[in-house]
Formats: C-alpha cells, sequence, structure tokens
C-alpha cells in the first residue's frame, strides 16, 4: 500500500480519496480499493475508464459494474457503493459491502480522483487506439478530457439553441474507421414560420465525427424516449447491469454482447449484432459489449422514472416482447 505525506500525495504523485468508509488510492499499475472487511485492486485504466463513465453519466441507468467486484447502483438522489454486492461467491461467503450516499457528494469526490489519477495523454473515453497511457507516476494532467460535456439534446441536434452538429471546423473531424460515411446533409424546406420546428441531419455522418467511445449522448429527446447512440471500439468499459428494458439498434459493423444475470452474473446469453440487427435487452441482465473495429450503435432509453419500481415489484414483465 502507497505511503501519504502531510499534503495528501502517495510516493507515487496520487492523492488518496475517501467516500464514507471506502477509500481509493492509485500506484503506478492499479487502483486499489478498501472498506471495513475487504480490499480489491483494478488495473488503472480499466478503473478510468468506468470512473470516467460513472461521472459523466451521473451514475447512469441501475447499476455500473467496474469489474465483477466494484460498482455503482443509482437510485436518482442517493447511490449505493458497493464491493462484492452482485458476485454469487462474494455473496455466499457474506463478504459484501454496500453504502448508500448523496449521489451528488460522491459524485463530486469521483470528479476529483478521476482528474487527479488521469495523467497527460491518457484519455479514459478515446478507443485504446486513440490515447496514450494510464500507467505510470503523476504526470501532468488531462482535464479538458475528463471534463467533457455529455451531449444531451433537449430536442434534436442542430436545432436552434441545441447541441451543435460536428464538422471540421468545430473540432470534430471523421474518425479514421469511418472515412467512407458519406457526409452529405439534406435539404430542409420548411413552410414560412416552421423553420425552427423542421429538423434533419445526417445521422451517420454526425456519428462518424464522435471522437468517443462507449458513450450513449441524447441526440433526440422526446418526452421520456431518448435516442441516445454512441461509438464503439474495443471493450464497454463497464458492465451495465439495467434497471428497464433498453433496446438496441446495431447501425454499422459488429458488438458482440455477453449477457448475464444481473444479480448473480450467472452467464445467459450472448448476442452477436450486426448491422440492422436489433435487440430488447431484459430489465433483469447485465451485459458488456466487444466491437472488433470502430461501429455505430442506437440505444433507445426510455427514461420515465416509474420504471425501476414496476419491475422491482414485478409490475411489468423484464423481457418486452415474447418471440
Ligand atoms: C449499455 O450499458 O447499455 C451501454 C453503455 C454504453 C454504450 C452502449 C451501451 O456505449
Ligand atoms: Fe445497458
Amino acid at each position: 500500500m502507497a505511503t501519504t505525506n502531510q499534503v495528501g500525495v502517495n510516493q507515487h504523485g496520487y492523492r488518496t480519496f475517501q467516500i464514507g468508509h471506502f477509500s481509493f488510492s492509485r500506484d503506478e499499475y492499479f487502483a486499489h480499493i478498501e472498506w471495513p472487511g475487504g480490499s480489491h485492486l483494478m488495473p488503472v485504466d480499466r478503473f478510468l475508464k468506468a470512473l470516467m463513465r460513472d461521472v459523466a453519466w451521473n451514475f447512469f441507468y441501475g447499476i455500473v459494474n467496474f469489474d465483477e467486484i466494484f460498482g455503482t447502483t443509482n437510485h436518482y438522489g442517493t447511490v449505493d457503493i458497493f464491493a462484492g454486492l452482485y458476485n454469487a461467491g462474494y455473496r455466499a461467503q457474506k463478504k459484501e459491502y454496500v453504502e448508500n450516499l448523496d449521489s451528488v457528494k460522491a459524485r463530486s469526490i469521483f470528479e476529483e480522483m478521476l482528474d487527479d489519477w488521469t495523467v497527460e495523454g491518457f484519455d479514459p473515453f478515446a478507443a485504446p487506439a486513440e490515447t496514450g497511457s494510464a500507467f505510470g507516476p503523476k504526470k501532468g494532467n488531462n482535464t479538458r478530457a475528463v471534463k467533457r460535456a455529455r451531449v444531451v439534446a433537449k430536442r434534436m441536434a442542430g436545432m436552434k439553441g441545441d447541441t451543435p452538429l460536428r464538422n471540421d471546423q468545430n473540432g470534430f473531424p471523421v474518425n479514421r474507421q469511418f472515412q467512407d460515411v458519406a457526409q452529405d446533409e439534406p435539404e430542409v424546406h420548411a413552410e414560412p414560420g416552421f423553420e425552427d420546428e423542421v429538423h434533419a441531419f445526417n445521422f451517420f455522418g454526425y456519428l462518424s465525427r464522435s471522437d468517443v467511445t462507449w458513450n450513449p449522448s441524447v441526440c433526440s429527446a422526446v418526452k421520456d424516449s431518448l435516442v441516445c447512440p454512441t461509438t464503439e471500439e474495443f471493450a464497454l468499459p463497464v458492465i451495465h447491469g439495467n434497471d428497464r428494458v433498453e433496446w438496441f439498434i446495431q447501425l454499422s459493423d459488429e458488438i458482440q454482447w455477453e449477457i448475464a444475470d444481473r444479480d448473480s452474473g450467472a452467464p445467459r446469453a450472448r448476442a452477436v449484432m450486426k448491422p440492422g440487427d436489433v435487440a430488447a435487452m431484459p430489465a433483469d441482465i447485465r451485459h458488456q459489449g466487444f466491437s472488433p473495429k470502430r461501429s455505430m450503435l442506437l440505444v433507445w432509453e426510455n427514461a420515465d422514472p416509474s420504471l425501476p419500481e414496476l419491475y422491482a415489484r414485478k409490475k411489468l414483465k423484464p423481457n418486452p416482447v415474447d418471440f
């Protein structure tokens, strides 16, 4: 374990953080997590990629497993931080540990930790081939990358006063793996007076210019119906435990999903999704995706806040369709 000097910095140059009774420290290669009755470590690149998403997504929907042991459960106002809670082995030995904390406080400490532990050149949102290394002693930071705001359209990307479309000029060149994606834009001829109401854009062109991976962004919103496309490359850095159904539409290339029981982690299915494939991920699973080359995925989320309880009380079936 690292030693800490008076200014709270260990011999590797990193700060140590405390959230409730959890303590977090990093060395050159690993994030170390300790809690009353146990400890765990994770390769620090994997930890920071998961932490980046947990922070940017404000704890997301349901459970964000950083790995098989550690993670968070969103209760939308409070958050559980847990170790071993959704691990059958830990549960069998009664070794699980969980604390419920105020979401705003927990997130602000996670944000500080992410900023302190991310060194110059490492971008936790980038594909492995598009970032430098997370390892080594403390050297600079990458605040610009870790403070990137998640795209959240109020109505639709590109509408007046809404999140802008992407182009070379505003810093979003076409990604190296999407050079073949057409960049023409549709023509929109609105009736006078409806110029701010009628809108269309080249969705594939927009996605081809995404500079991040595994980061669904809200590109259009109609009440609780959120269209959240994302570009994927390599592995989803979290194992997501659903608290509602999620629909996936594979827009390009291929993603393979490992799907397991949400609570125990027991394997349930593998889905190999090719362009045009649609999946309804049930409300009682966890899943992790693997994308051998950069691909485009549309995640359709239902943000209705009453859903987690309806599924938990079995008022709704975990699968929305039977075949
Ligand atoms: C998911 O857990 O459903 C998820 C998360 C991030 C993605 C895609 C899917 O980029
Ligand atoms: Fe999910």
